[in-house]
Parts: C-alpha cells; sequence; structure tokens
C-alpha cells in the first residue's frame, strides 16, 4: 500500500490508473479503524480494481465542545489493518494540506433538507463539515465508487443527496452495520466506552429491535413506541439524544402508512455519543 500526505501526488498516480482503465473505489474514514470499516474496503475490492481509503480527522464536522482533540489517532495500526485487507493506496492529509486557507474561510457545501434533525439537531454544523471535506474528498480521488456504512445511516441519506443534487457521476455503496456479539454497532468511538458501562450499552440496539419487532408485529403506536424506547435506555443509566421513528428516505417522523421505515437511536454514555438504527419494510 502507498501512503499519501500530498494531494497532487495522490492525484498523478489516480489519472495513470483511471487511463489504464481502472475503477476506482475509495473509502473515506477518520482513522481508528476497526472490523467495520474493513469491511468497507473489502466491500470496495469486490466491485473495484483500485481501492483508495483515507485517513482524516475533519474538524470542520466537529462542534466546539465535541471530541476532535481526543478523537483516537492511530495511524502505524490502522496502515497494518489497511495492508491486510489489501486497500491500495492510502490518502493521509494534514490540517493544512485540507484547509490551505484555514476553516473559516473553507467554502462550504451545505445540504438544506435531512441535516438538522436527529445528529444533526444536536450536532450543529456537522453535516455542513461531512459534505464539505467529502466533496474534497471526492473531487481529489474521483472515484466510480464510494462505500459509506449504514451505522451512520443519516450521514449516508445525506451524501447520496448531496451526489444526486450536485450530479456526481459516483455510485455510493452501503455496507451493512458490524456488530459485536451482544449487538453493539462497531464504532471508534466504543474506546469511550467504560468497562463498567459495556455489559449495559446494548441497550441501545436492544431496544432499537423491540421496536422494529413491535411495528412488525402492527403496532403503529409511533408516539407511544419511542416513548416507551427511551425509558427503557434511561432505565439503563443512559441519557437519549433521540429515538426517532422515520420514514427510511427523508428521515420525517414515520406516517402510518410508511413501508419503508428507520428508527434511528443516540444515547450518551459518560465519555461518548453512541448512534444505531435499525430498518425494515413493511409489506405493502
Ligand atoms: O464517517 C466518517 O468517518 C466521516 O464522517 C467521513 C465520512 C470520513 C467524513 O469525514
Amino acid at each position: 500500500m502507498q501512503v499519501f500526505h500530498h494531494i497532487k501526488n495522490l492525484r498523478q498516480v489516480l489519472k495513470a490508473e483511471r487511463m489504464a482503465g481502472k475503477r476506482i473505489g475509495f473509502v473515506p474514514t477518520m482513522g481508528n479503524l476497526h472490523d467495520a470499516h474493513l469491511e468497507l474496503v473489502r466491500s470496495a475490492r469486490q466491485t473495484c480494481d483500485i481501492v483508495v481509503c483515507s485517513i482524516f480527522v475533519n474538524g470542520l464536522q466537529f462542534g466546539l465542545n465535541e471530541d476532535w482533540d481526543k478523537y483516537p489517532r492511530t495511524f502505524a495500526s490502522d496502515c497494518e489493518k489497511l495492508r491486510s485487507v489489501n486497500c491500495d493506496y492510502l490518502f493521509h492529509p494534514d490540517d493544512n494540506e485540507m484547509y490551505p486557507n484555514g476553516l473559516e474561510h473553507q467554502t462550504r457545501v451545505i445540504c438544506p433538507t435531512m441535516t438538522d434533525v436527529l445528529c444533526g439537531a444536536s450536532r450543529p454544523g456537522h453535516f455542513e463539515g461531512v459534505t464539505t471535506v467529502v466533496t474534497k474528498l471526492f473531487h481529489i480521488v474521483e472515484p466510480d465508487e464510494a462505500v459509506f456504512g449504514i451505522k451512520d445511516y443519516q450521514q449516508l441519506a445525506v451524501i447520496r443527496r448531496m451526489v444526486e443534487d450536485l450530479c456526481m457521476d459516483i455510485e455510493i455503496t452501503a455496507a451493512p452495520i458490524h456488530r459485536e456479539q451482544d449487538g453493539l454497532a462497531m464504532s471508534s468511538r466504543n474506546g469511550f466506552i467504560t468497562e463498567e458501562e459495556r455489559p449495559r450499552v446494548a441497550v441501545l440496539y436492544q431496544t432499537l429491535s423491540w421496536v422494529s419487532d413491535e411495528i412488525k408485529g402492527g403496532n403503529k403506536d409511533y408516539s407511544e413506541l419511542q416513548s416507551k424506547a427511551r425509558a427503557k435506555i434511561e432505565a439503563e443509566g443512559f441519557r437519549v439524544d433521540y429515538f426517532n421513528i422515520c420514514n427510511s428516505k427523508d428521515l420525517e417522523m414515520a406516517a402510518f402508512d410508511d413501508n419503508e421505515i428507520t428508527i434511528l437511536g443516540a444515547m450518551y454514555t459518560e465519555g461518548a455519543r453512541l448512534i444505531d438504527n435499525v430498518s425494515i419494510v413493511l409489506e405493502g
């Protein structure tokens, strides 16, 4: 695997690959890689000739009081993991390479729909930071396909929307959520969960699954289900950020006759904010 820190050098190599007719797959990450990230690389490997991964902890998508500075930087072990899944090129720019004019002066990409609800409501500006950096990365790599995890369901929906709105000729692939044995969705932030909390955090997935079973069984009292779900999570000692039953397409609150439903939850542990979701399709 070749590692690049500069846009110019990466572009040169990828231009040659493109001229040779290679299909380029791209997996953007913020590093601290775990099995779920490696699955994204494996997914790109299956459909592309060349796989590019990026590691960049994007300051633009973190709020002032968020964990940008303590976000784990594990470059050496990330490289080893990427080599183990045959990643071809790794792009690892610094802040100056990505934002040479500073964050304040960076031109932004704004997606006006789906970005001020759920995670966007508690993290103002977050999705603007994501769409801006992803656009920049897409311009740098010019991939044929880019792979994102379904764990960040809202991010995936926003990126799909941005790609459509801006006529980007990139196929967006969604990779399934990777879970620990007790159901906890794999995340770079799981390292912030304390030993004492660890046996209890699976309550988020258990509650999402319970609500999903209730809906599949015909319960459509979504507002009561949401309240009960919050109570279950709170009973385990966690503060709920949101627990919403949504229409899978636009992330509006699900209506009685919606068939494609995604249940999304976010809760706070002592040191982390965990998110997860479950999607279901009801027979029409
Ligand atoms: O999902 C992430 O890790 C980040 O939001 C992304 C897509 C790499 C943009 O910084």
